[in-house]
């Protein structure tokens, strides 16, 4: 599968975010990942549908709804309608995980699902043919600018092949946290296909250079 970045605007600039959305998509994005954090599930506070709804105006990507928070379930309709492409619930958080899941594609959207960095794999088992993305998270989500976690790169590699061994080619296993230039060889070579990256992208020099160093690119300048 190609490699595909989806910059997380979490390290965006809020005030701007229409602005910093399209800087990505003019740099190489292929996704723009949306971090929704309740304040409960996470420590931190960010964004709801409303804000979901004007990025949606923004951008012809897809928005990778990556929902932090308790009782999912309440919101999806929400987050479907304010025009999400992907909605991504956390294992953790979800007591009914396949009817969260068929809810979802029920809603005519991808349906993801996040696997916190202790969370194992296997949780996942019976549900496979429910999934089109499997986040896993590389630091304990709720903030951008957290240190790689390099134990969940063998997570990544049995992921994949629980998808491999049901046929299963088309599931996104994406990466979120900590990534750059270093990390992201790790997890593409353990099986991912899509990185996401806040910090990388938001605060290099030039966004296109950081998305192709992610890809493992020459700089897209050169
Ligand atoms: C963390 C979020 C991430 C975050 C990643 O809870 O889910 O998407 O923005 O930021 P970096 O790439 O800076 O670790
Ligand atoms: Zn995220």
């Amino acid at each position: 599968m190609k490699t595909l970045v989806a910059p997380s605007i979490l390290s965006a600039d809020f005030a701007n975010l229409g602005h910093d959305i399209k800087r990505a998509e003019e740099g190489g994005a292929d996704w723009i990942h949306v971090d929704v954090m309740d304040g409960h599930f996470v420590p931190n506070l960010t964004i709801g549908a409303p804000v979901v709804k004007s990025i949606r105006k923004q951008t012809k990507l897809p928005l990778d709804v990556h929902l932090m928070v308790t009782n999912p379930d309440q919101l999806l309709l929400d987050f479907a309608e304010a025009g999400s492409d992907h909605i991504i619930v956390h294992v953790e958080a979800c007591t009914h995980l396949q009817r969260t899941l068929s809810h979802i594609r029920s809603l005519g959207k991808l349906a993801g699902v996040s696997l916190n960095p202790a969370t194992p794999p296997e949780t996942l088992q019976y549900v496979l043919n429910d999934i089109d993305e499997v986040l896993v998270m590389s630091v304990n989500p709720g903030f951008g600018g957290q240190k790689f976690l390099s134990a969940v790169v063998p997570k990544i590699r049995i992921l994949r092949q629980m998808f491999d061994g049901i046929g299963r080619k088309d599931v996104h296993i994406s990466v979120d946290g900590g990534i750059n230039a270093e990390t992201a060889k790790l997890v593409v070579e353990a099986g991912a296909n899509v990185l996401v990256a806040g910090n990388s992208v938001y605060r290099a020099d030039n966004i296109a250079d950081a998305i192709a160093g992610l890809k493992g690119q020459p700089s897209a300048r050169a």
